[in-house]
């Protein structure tokens, strides 16, 4: 199997702060490897520095075999690479369809061919009954479904889905977790952010474990649970739930 994405040393820091230090690891094409780890672990900030968002200070990031550290985060989407951001921001009052074209229009300037591929990108997410919906009078859910069709619109080979599932219902995240298995039966290759361990386990192939900025662990689903260095720095609490709030269910 190729690999997909290739990341080696990478590290950021903010002042004082290593929010991700020296982190190496690897995606093959068509697999979905999940990034864990504790609040402020540095997940969003390497998604930052793998999609142009913010330059590492140090390491390499390679995406189909090319060096993509420096480009800037529109020209790395139109080498195939998409991602949704943790704190969404679709433009509020515009429509579920004219927000997915903004997507769209990365690969296509002409109106009539963006909105076919924003129509597709809608429809396999499941909001073609809301599309002509304003994004701001959309449920939970259908926010997370809207910022995957925009990605999608772009006609990603990787895509990075940065805590998706956070604030949906059990009944929603088993839905997520469909879309999420129908993205990669489809080809595509996925990194996923997420707190939810149960949607973790149903799709993860691979995960890499942050803490503090640092890789800590990483391995298959089997032996990241197993893992005391994961449990005492993680999942000690989605082991053993706090009896309200559980944060991981
Ligand atoms: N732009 C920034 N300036 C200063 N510090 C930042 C910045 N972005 C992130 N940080 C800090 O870097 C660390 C890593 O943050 P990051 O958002 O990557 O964590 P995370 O693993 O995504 O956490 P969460 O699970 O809460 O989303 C945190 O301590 C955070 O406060
Ligand atoms: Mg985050």
């Amino acid at each position: 199997m190729a690999e997909a994405l290739v990341i080696k040393g990478l590290s950021k820091r903010f002042g004082g702060l290593r929010a991700v230090q020296d982190v190496s690891f690897a995606v093959q094409e068509n697999e979905t490897v999940a990034l864990i780890g504790p609040n402020g672990a540095g997940k969003t900030t390497s998604f930052h520095l793998i999609t142009g968002f913010h330059r590492p200070d140090a390491g390499s990031v390679k995406a189909f075999g090319r060096d993509i550290v420096g480009l800037k985060p529109h020209d790395i989407c139109a080498l195939g690479m998409a991602r949704t951001f943790q704190v969404a921001k679709p433009f509020g009052a515009m429509t579920v369809l004219a927000n997915v074209m903004t997507g769209a229009f990365l690969r296509d300037r002409h109106v009539a061919a963006a909105r076919t591929r924003a129509l597709e990108a809608i429809e396999f997410v499941g909001l073609a009954a809301k599309e002509q919906t304003a994004a701001k009078d959309l449920t939970t859910i259908d926010q997370r479904r809207l910022e995957m069709a925009r990605a999608l619109a772009t006609e990603p080979r990787i895509l990075l889905l940065d805590e998706v599932m956070a604030g949906l219902n059990p009944a929603e995240i088993d839905q997520a977790v469909a879309l999420v298995k129908k993205l990669s039966g489809r080809g595509l290759t996925i990194v996923i952010v997420e707190h939810v361990m149960r949607a973790i386990m149903a799709v993860a192939r691979h995960i890499v474990v942050l803490d503090h900025g640092q890789k800590i662990a990483e391995g298959t689903p089997k032996e990241i649970v197993e893992n005391p260095e994961v449990i005492r720095a993680y999942l000690g609490s989605y082991v053993h739930p706090p009896a309200s709030g559980d944060a991981h269910a």
